[in-house]
């Protein structure tokens, strides 16, 4: 496959769409933008972003100048479809694909013999061989005539450009000429290994890296638990055990949060819920590590209240999902704080990485912890590792805090 003259249609202009559409873009080839929301697509015409990503804002702004870049609300012919629409799930963890079926049908019309199909969106296993069926039902002339792929991202938000170009791919193709034909592809902006498979196997092989992720973080949330109960630092335990040669414990945490790792083993536990049983109560355990938190936050609160006979101000440290980074979706930290507002307590919340923060204030570290009758660290946030805080007061989720 050659960079010119392909010209290649992305469908989806978000966090996965727009920095793949801008790369593209940077290698020479012509790419169209497809995004259904008008002012993405304005705002990308304009060569700005709407997303918060290192570097994107200059690459995109220099692809659109040349004319290498254009969005669109509706696609046009192209030799590629890509296809990067969101997945979220419906009422009772149900994967919702109706996002990508919408995207294949805006495609169908445009679609000619020898074109290329690749969905990235993560999606349940089958999707892709579903929707070819789809495409084939409306076109039944394109049967044996189109390339179709399912090739998952696995990027890390912030490095998103780096890990674009980098990390190893899967490439899982309706038939082997399919793979191939999605290999040469993706060689001419990937630099890391192409890895061929069917598309099965492709598409599973997403929900399974981020099942995996949340499987091992159940294993040390439940070691917190037992170690609570039992009056050992479990903090201490995972250094001593992690010494072992082929032992690595994760860290725990308040919870698992983010797009991918809390909601992608749904997608595998709701078609294969009796095969799935240690994803499914993986699941759980990092659910059950939210609620326990909050109850571990109310117990000290009734304790502080018993002693001095008025509400504690409690400090939270941290609202988004992981540490240093700005993003807040799906993220336990502050579902907890939440939780704890609505029900009454007094929260001074703190978040260092967001600063536009509209549902309630949002403290200064020093100023929390100078008013703070209880100091709950909920993330950990470089900002608060070594913070000095006297113990009595301390409930530390995340094992970062010296205490005084
Ligand atoms: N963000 C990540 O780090 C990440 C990593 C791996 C996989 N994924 C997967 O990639 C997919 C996309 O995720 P994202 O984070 O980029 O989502 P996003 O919400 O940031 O962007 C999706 C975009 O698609 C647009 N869209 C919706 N329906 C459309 C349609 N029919 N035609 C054209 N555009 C349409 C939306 O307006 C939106 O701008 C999801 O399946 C997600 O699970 C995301």
């Amino acid at each position: 496959m050659k960079p010119e003259p392909l010209t290649v249609v992305i469908m989806g202009l978000g966090y996965i769409g727009l920095p793949t559409a801008a790369l593209i873009a940077s290698k020479g080839i012509n790419v169209y933008g497809v995004d259904i929301n008008k002012s993405v697509v304005d705002t990308i015409n304009e060569g700005k972003i709407h997303i918060v990503e290192p570097d994107l804002d200059g690459l995109v702004h220099e692809v659109v100048r040349k004319g290498l870049l254009k969005a669109s609300t509706s696609p046009t012919k192209a030799d590629v479809f890509l296809i990067a629409v969101p997945t979220p799930f419906k009422e009772g963890h149900i994967p919702d694909i109706s996002f990508v079926e919408a995207a294949i049908k805006m495609i169908t019309p445009y679609l000619e013999e020898g074109n290329l199909v690749i969905i990235e969106s993560t999606s349940p296993i089958g999707t892709t061989e579903k929707m070819y069926d789809l495409i084939t039902s409306e076109r039944p002339e394109l049967k044996n005539r189109i390339y179709m792929a399912y090739c998952p991202e696995r990027v890390l938000p912030g490095k998103i450009l780096y890990e674009l170009q980098y990390n190893d791919r899967v490439i899982g193709g309706i038939n082997p000429a399919s793979a191939k034909r999605a290999k040469e592809f993706y060689s001419l902006f990937v630099e890391g290994e192409l890895h061929e498979t069917n598309a099965k196997t492709a598409e599973m092989c997403k929900l399974v890296e981020n099942a995996y992720r949340d499987v091992n973080i159940a294993f040390a949330n439940e070691l917190s638990l037992i170690c609570d109960k039992a009056g050992i630092d479990v903090w201490e335990l995972i250094e001593l055990a992690n010494k072992h040669p082929r032992v690595n414990i994760l860290q725990p945490g308040v919870g698992v949060g983010g797009h991918c790792i809390a909601v992608d083993p749904w997608f595998l536990i709701t078609h294969y819920p009796e095969e799935s049983k240690l994803i499914k109560v993986a699941r759980e355990v990092n659910l059950y590590k939210t609620e326990w938190v909050i109850k571990k936050i109310k117990e000290k609160a009734k304790e502080f209240e018993e002693n001095y006979s008025r509400k504690p101000k409690i400090a939270c440290l941290g609202l988004t999902y992981k540490p240093d980074i700005d993003d807040l979706r799906e993220s336990p930290a502050l579902y907890i704080v939440r939780r704890l507002i609505a029900e009454g307590y007094r929260i001074l919340a703190v978040e260092p990485y967001v600063d536009d923060f509209s549902e309630f204030h949002v403290y200064e570290t020093e100023e929390a912890l100078k008013e703070a009758d209880i100091v709950a660290i909920l993330v950990a946030h470089r900002q608060f590792r070594n913070l000095r805080i006297e113990k009595n007061k301390l409930l530390d989720f995340c094992g970062i805090v010296g205490n005084s």
